[in-house]
């Protein structure tokens, strides 16, 4: 086996700001969060701009000897999906470094045969104004999978978040309308190009409730999920729609909804194709034991599976760093996930929520949380890596 290592990239502790302005070329691309309402203020940098993602090969955590070779697309078994996001948006504002960053750029291109969009297909990146699209960073992110031969998930059409203001001052009918030249212009837009596509997304929250922070939801009912499923159909009649959710790893209530919800959604004859499980682990609640059984579930009911956002998150330091032993359970954990859909037939990929903990989401959104994804702050491979590696080559039972 070659061993192989990349370059690092020089990570500060904390703060995507302070990094952006460090590693230089990105620091004029950075740009706050974008906060629900506001307006793009400025374009994704050109890939290759600056000197972002420099080689520093002395930078810590560096030493760590993990060939990258064989990759995990080489590994899996034919067919299978092995995914990652393209990294940006969201808490990096318009900066994306999937883009910009070779080491980054690189492990995306090599290790993986599928991605999606962290934010390039959310409503405040592509639909700013009533009246205007801007599909830019989704063209740009096409074209990278289609370069680097990627399939392309598409997410998400009708999410409670990340929306921009002026949906909220619709009226009803409105609304209706809105969505559906929503989805029938991105869906249209890409057609044979995005393979399957996130139509909704968490549409039931932790009680068992219709999320109420839906507008869609909220005001036009829940029926509206099976109309989105059409519209998505019908500007791409080949595309696999899936619904999407967090916390369906468990028997709790938001799962026992969907063994009610799902049924009827399927005989009511909407086009759903699959169910994703998100996979958002954390290290207090552990493996979710309900996995592969609700997997199962979804195989039941004669529907396909992903686990489309999988990241499993420890305590860190105020380094951002978790403790060895931590690692080592992350990295069994990270195994059992894939071999939990290798043994399903029908769970057809894993997507990562990540592939580096100094971009991942998770410091933003869960304070004292980070370490989530299989290559550190400096885009080295962690155990977590090998383990996922030694989950593919198993292949399927
Ligand atoms: C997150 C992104 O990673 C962030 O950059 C963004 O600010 C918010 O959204 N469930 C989902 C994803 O379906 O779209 C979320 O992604 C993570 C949780």
């Amino acid at each position: 086996m070659r061993s192989l290592r990349l370059a690092s990239f020089k990570a500060p502790a904390t703060g995507f700001l302070s990094c952006l302005v460090l590693v230089g070329g990105c620091a004029t691309s950075a740009q706050p969060a974008q906060t629900p309402g506001a307006e793009p203020t400025s374009t994704a940098p050109a890939p290759d701009s600056g000197n972002a993602g420099t080689p520093d090969a002395g930078t810590a955590g560096s030493e760590t000897e993990i060939a990258l070779t064989p990759t995990l697309r080489e590994v899996a078994p034919a067919g299978f999906y092995v995914g990652t996001i393209a990294q940006g948006g969201g808490q990096m504002g318009r900066y994306w470094p999937y883009l910009t960053m070779p080491p980054l750029r690189e492990i995306i291109s090599t290790q993986f045969n599928s991605i999606t969009g962290e934010n390039q297909a959310k409503w405040n990146t592509i639909h700013p104004r009533l009246d205007a699209y801007n599909f830019d960073d989704m063209d740009a992110m096409v074209d990278f999978a289609e370069e680097n031969g990627m399939r392309v998930r598409g997410h998400t059409l009708l999410w409670h978040r990340d929306l921009p203001g002026w949906v909220f001052s619709l009226s009803d009918d409105d609304l209706r309308a809105v969505l559906e030249d929503h989805i029938k212009t991105t869906v249209g837009r890409y057609q044979g190009r995005i393979a399957q596509w996130d139509v909704a997304n968490e549409v039931i929250d932790d009680n068992g409730q219709w999320r109420s922070e839906n507008p869609w939801i909220d005001r036009l009912g829940p029926d509206i999920i099976a109309d989105a499923f059409r519209w998505a159909h019908e500007a791409d009649p080949n595309a696999k729609l899936y619904l999407n959710d967090y916390s369906v790893e468990w028997d709790n209530a938001k799962w026992q909804k969907y063994t009610e919800y799902l049924p009827e959604l399927v005989a009511a004859g909407a086009p759903i194709d699959g169910f994703g499980f998100q996979g958002h682990i954390d290290s207090d609640s552990g493996f979710p034991t309900a996995l592969g059984e609700n997997m199962q579930f979804i195989s039941d009911l004669g529907l396909d599976s992903e686990i489309t956002e999988l990241d499993i998150r420890f305590p860190v330091d105020g380094d951002g760093q978790a403790t060895a032993a931590d690692l080592a359970q992350q990295a069994e954990w990270f195994e059992q996930a894939y071999a939990t859909c290798l043994e399903n037939a029908r769970c057809t990929g894993v997507t990562l929520w990540g592939v580096g903990d100094y971009f991942s989401w998770v410091s933003n959104e869960f304070p004292g949380w980070g370490a989530a994804t299989p290559f550190d702050r400096q885009l080295q491979p962690k155990p977590s890596f090998t383990a996922i590696r030694a989950a593919l080559s198993s292949g399927r039972p």
